[in-house]
């Protein structure tokens, strides 16, 4: 029998994000925090650049997270202070929904976000490009997205608009930091296999550009919690089919480890205008 909180059926999922929220504040000494980030594959060092780290917890410590599945993804939950004086949560540790343990805990990070303060979710990732004037390295917003899982957040029925789930406002903002941005459509699948080369063509043509495993869950999340979204992509390979040689995890891994330091540094630009 499983003991995780979030797989009770009877337990109320914000009740449990509630809770995590208090023992943040507790840890960290921080009430509030104003936004939070998600930082995937590629984009963890922006949590060293956008402040000052004032705490650091790592994440299994706090009730509702799991432990991080995955080499390349640090545990961690870390509270900074922005030199605008406002606070971010780093959230360091995603539960992929690959990793079998239910949505819930996929989606608890960003509940929890939402119950420690935060207005605005910042959601990163390193995914594979279906535009093919995309160059591996390159950072990309997220304009919309596909949810191809099947499933959601939400549950029983609630009915949720997601006209400019990725807002609007905050993809001018980033705009404004690096002109030369461009968006694409984010498209989700289950994993953790790669696509095929004929899914990859299925995504593009129902309006896909970027393919990934995460993120649309989470901010179908964020805005049942009434969050803004802020969506980037970093486009670790061309997706299968569209790049000719089989993709591997470690190929992902290095794109990040290369392009790190330079969307890294972006992001934190970005958070300076928020
Ligand atoms: N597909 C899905 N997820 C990914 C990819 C990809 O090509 N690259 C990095 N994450």
């Amino acid at each position: 029998m499983s003991t995780h909180p979030l797989d009770d059926p009877a337990v109320n999922p914000f009740d449990v994000a509630a809770t995590a929220a208090l023992e943040i504040a507790e840890r960290t000494g921080v009430d509030r925090h104003d936004i939070a980030l998600t930082l995937g594959s590629g984009w963890g060092k922006a949590a060293d650049l956008i402040g000052e780290t004032t705490a650091t917890i790592p994440a299994a410590e706090i009730t509702g997270f799991s432990k991080p599945a995955l080499e390349g993804h640090v545990g961690t939950l870390r509270s900074v202070l922005l030199p605008s004086g406002k606070r971010a949560l780093i959230i360091g540790a995603r539960t992929h929904y690959y990793e079998g343990h239910g949505v819930r805990r996929v989606v608890h990070s960003v509940r929890t976000a939402a119950a420690t303060g935060a207005k605005i979710m910042i959601l990163t990732n390193g995914a594979g490009g279906i535009k093919e004037t995309w160059t591996p390295g390159s950072p990309v917003l997220i304009s919309d997205h596909i949810n191809l899982t099947a499933d959601s957040p939400l549950e029983g029925a609630t009915f949720i608009d997601l006209t400019d789930l990725y807002a609007a406002r905050l993809r001018a903002i980033a705009r404004s930091v690096d002109p030369t941005l461009d968006e694409g459509v984010y498209t989700q699948f289950r994993g953790p296999h790669y696509e095929t080369p004929a899914e990859v063509q299925m995504a593009k043509a129902i309006g896909g550009h970027i393919v990934g495993m995460s993120t649309a869950l989470e901010a179908i999340a964020a805005r049942q919690s009434g969050m803004e979204i802020l969506g980037l992509s970093l486009i670790t390979n061309l997706a299968a089919g569209i790049q000719k040689t089989p993709l591997s995890h470690e190929e992902v891994l290095e794109a990040g480890r290369e392009a790190e330091p330079r969307i890294s540094a972006l992001l934190a630009k970005i958070v300076a205008e928020l």
